[in-house]
């Protein structure tokens, strides 16, 4: 039996290899290892596909959330009101700035933060709210906008899982002082390592965050506040600037592969189906279902070979590492449940048909079963 993946790299390599060559070659023989004129022209044609001013590479999304919210202003004792049902790093930049997550419950069919519960988690301290676009999901953002704006914080978006998502009309990544992305290698955008991006319209906060994640440095060997190694591989700018080429048509092919899971899977008994809201273009991260009993159907996937994945099993503020916090279980029961029930399927731009019906042939044969 032919297993599919929940995601296939190296034939995306495949594909665009005899393209990376010469610029990786160019990298090599050039030395230029750590930023250089690879980086710099990916952060301008980055910019540019996200439809903001500046883009500043650094070496991981985590990185750029952790700028993002030191140049934002975000220090020791704030607030940061964010969302729970996420990945890790959205919580733990909020914590290397030695502030406090403030987690809030999410929307039940976009997954994304539920605008309604953000108002009653502002307090004093509260500094900066940090949506998350999930899956490719944009947040409800004319809400949240509204809710920043009265109380005056400052809202920065994680838009590591949304590159070229769209809501009403206007790219993710677009809203806040800044937004987050991560290039990881499964990502929509991704580098052949680690590398992430603050994309921002304010040019003073760009220049501060081109210091901040290059040691603080102004002028060589002088530092004016505590600094960062957070730069982008120059390889990196060079394999994501030749990717981004593709970007549009990859995400695309997404959207066939999800239109065809959706033919194919709908109306089956207790399962749920992503929801996209009509004032959302979602770029199809991930494709994720709910099914009450997941995680048989997770193992009967698996022996049909058919990889899926949980994003995520246990959500921020039930782990371990957030145990000082005091959240307990029921604080925030959407993502609790969700957390439960969630299961990633396969879904790559150059899925076939055969891998597709493979997928839901699994799924329909559990679910009436
Ligand atoms: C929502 C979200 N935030 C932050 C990150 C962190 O990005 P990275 O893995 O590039 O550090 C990721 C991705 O892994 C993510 O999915």
């Amino acid at each position: 039996m032919k297993k599919v993946p929940l995601q296939d790299l190296p034939l995306q390599y495949q594909t665009i290899k005899e393209e990376l060559a010469p610029e990786i070659e160019q990298i090599l023989s050039s030395a230029a290892y750590i930023l250089g004129p690879a980086v710099s022209r990916f952060e301008e044609n980055f910019a540019r596909y996200v439809g903001t001013k500046y883009c500043i590479g650094c070496g991981s999304g985590t990185d750029a959330l952790h700028l993002a919210l030191i140049a934002a202003g975000v220090e020791p004792g704030d607030e940061v009101i964010t969302v729970s049902y996420t990945f890790v790093a959205t919580a733990w930049a909020i914590s290397y700035c030695g502030a406090t997550p403030v987690f809030v419950d999410i929307d039940p069919h976009t997954y994304t933060m539920d605008p309604k519960k953000l108002e009653a988690a502002i307090t004093p301290k509260t500094k900066a709210v940090l949506p998350v676009h999930l899956y490719g999901h944009t947040c409800d953002m004319d809400e949240i906008m509204a809710i920043c704006k009265r109380h005056k914080l400052a809202l920065i978006e994680d838009a590591a899982q949304a590159h070229g998502s769209i809501y009403k009309g206007k790219n993710a990544g677009t809203f806040g002082v800044s937004s987050c992305f991560s290039f990881y290698p499964g990502k929509n955008l991704g580098a052949f390592g680690e590398a992430g991006g603050v994309c921002t319209n304010d040019s003073a906060m760009a220049d501060h965050l081109r210091r901040l994640r290059n040691h603080s440095q102004g002028q060589r060997y002088y530092y004016d506040e505590l600094g960062f190694n957070y730069r982008m591989d120059g390889l990196q700018g060079a394999v994501l600037d030749v990717k981004l080429r593709h970007l549009p048509k990859w995400t695309e092919m997404r959207h066939q592969v999800a239109k065809n899971y959706k033919l194919s899977l709908a109306g089956l008994p207790g399962l749920v189906l992503p929801e996209i809201k009509q004032w959302c273009t979602t770029n199809w991260y991930l494709f994720v279902i709910q099914h009450p009993r997941r995680d048989e159907l997770q193992k009967h996937l698996a022996a049909r070979g058919v990889e899926s994945a949980l994003h995520y099993p246990l959500p921020v503020h039930l782990q371990k590492a957030y145990a000082h916090l005091g959240y307990k279980p029921g604080d925030l029961p959407v993502s609790e449940t969700v957390a439960k029930r969630c299961l990633t399927l396969p879904m790559f731009p150059e899925m076939t048909d055969e891998q597709i019906d493979q997928v839901t042939d699994a799924v329909r044969e559990f679910c009436v079963k």
